[in-house]
């Protein structure tokens, strides 16, 4: 038997995708390479001694996923296929709802077909909106505050009626800030476009792609103004979805659970962190808000340690110096 890991060439994907092999199981990646590059699938290819499936398609393609279930003696699925920028989505909002619901559509009605139940579903803590109070649980309050925080949402509501009327056991993770990269150098995070997020943005100026990290606000309510969010080691997110299938069968129905450490770091000591782990200044100014942006965000941890077995075990200092490895070993990502 073996997971589907729909999206697996992408950032989160593909260090996902190493974690289930390195857990035991054969690896199916189905990805259009919108937003990533076949390359990923080779570094992927490298890291599990070849134990992996590649199919290039659309995941809101119900044939094709369910083809490659029967093909493929697929029994699980970790959804990861949708868009992901928050501002591109302000842009574009009708190719997010297409995309993102489209995906997800799509592949529940192959696993219908094909009678496969079990699913890990990429959430985001965007679907706590600007928490009131923090640490968030997985019963604070939710809300979409742009159209990519939206089809999370009601990505998760759709699951949860699926799951409702027994069609599905699904898990809704709810990841907080990935960053770093795999420890060998080789598998990192190579988005198209000009970055959005804070680590991407400060290495591409620290490997001389941009020129100056901008740092949206030092004016909001926390220690030194900057916002504070919880950044987490994605390998530790890619183990978190190992955890999450393998306590599924024990669990069945549906639950949202955060992936998050429960510390939060602000804009600016992540820069200063960064610098230290870099050994050299990184260019940086502040600038005015950017709108959207909330002021303190980090995740209670309690439930993924108790259904899971799950805690993040790497600091930031690891988080930035394997991000660099990548970064400077590719400072075009893939495309070198
Ligand atoms: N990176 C983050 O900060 C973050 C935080 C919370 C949640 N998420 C969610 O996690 C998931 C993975 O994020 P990521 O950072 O790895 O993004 P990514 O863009 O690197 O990976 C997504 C992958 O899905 C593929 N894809 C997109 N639409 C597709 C479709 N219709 N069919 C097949 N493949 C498709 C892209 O080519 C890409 O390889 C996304 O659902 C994202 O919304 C990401």
């Amino acid at each position: 038997m073996a997971v589907l890991v729909t999206g697996g060439a992408g950032y989160i994907g593909s260090h996902t995708a190493v974690a289930l092999h390195e857990a035991g199981r054969r690896i199916v990646v189905l990805d259009d390479l919108s937003n990533s590059s076949e390359r990923a699938v080779d570094a992927i290819r490298a890291l599990t001694g070849g134990n992996l499936t590649f199919v290039q398609g659309d995941a809101a393609d119900v044939d094709l996923v369910s083809r490659t279930i029967v093909e493929q003696d697929v029994d699980e699925v970790v959804h990861f296929a949708a868009f992901k920028s928050v501002s591109d989505s302000v842009e574009r909002p009708l190719a997010y709802f297409a995309n993102n619901m489209g995906s997800l559509v799509g592949v529940v009605e192959a696993m219908a077909a094909t009678r496969v139940r079990r699913m890990v579903f990429s959430s985001s803590c965007t679907v706590y909106g600007e928490p009131d109070e923090v640490p968030v649980t997985e019963s604070s309050p939710t809300g979409a505050a742009n159209p990519y925080g939206w089809t999370k949402l009601h990505g998760e509501q759709f699951l949860e009626q699926v799951a409702a009327v027994g069609g599905l056991d699904v898990m809704l993770l709810r990841y907080f800030n990935p960053v770093g990269a795999h420890p060998s150098g080789t598998m990192g995070e190579d988005s198209r476009g000009v970055p959005t997020n804070l680590v991407p943005y400060l290495m591409q100026v620290a490997v001389g792609r941009l020129e100056r990290l901008p740092v949206f606000g030092a004016d909001y309510d926390t220690p030194d103004g900057s916002p504070v969010r919880d950044y987490l080691h994605v390998v530790d997110l890619a183990e978190g979805h190992v955890a999450a299938l393998d306590a599924l069968p024990a669990n069945p129905g549906c639950r949202a659970i955060n992936l998050g450490t429960g510390r939060g770091y602000s804009v600016l000591e992540v820069v200063a962190a960064a610098e230290h782990a870099l050994g050299r200044p990184v260019a940086h100014e502040v600038v005015d808000r950017r709108p959207g942006d909330v002021a303190r965000i980090w995740a209670g941890t309690d439930l993924a340690e108790r259904l899971l077995g799950w805690a993040a075990s790497r600091g930031l200092s690891e988080m930035l110096a394997d991000h660099w490895r990548w970064q400077e070993a590719h400072p075009h990502g893939y495309g070198d």
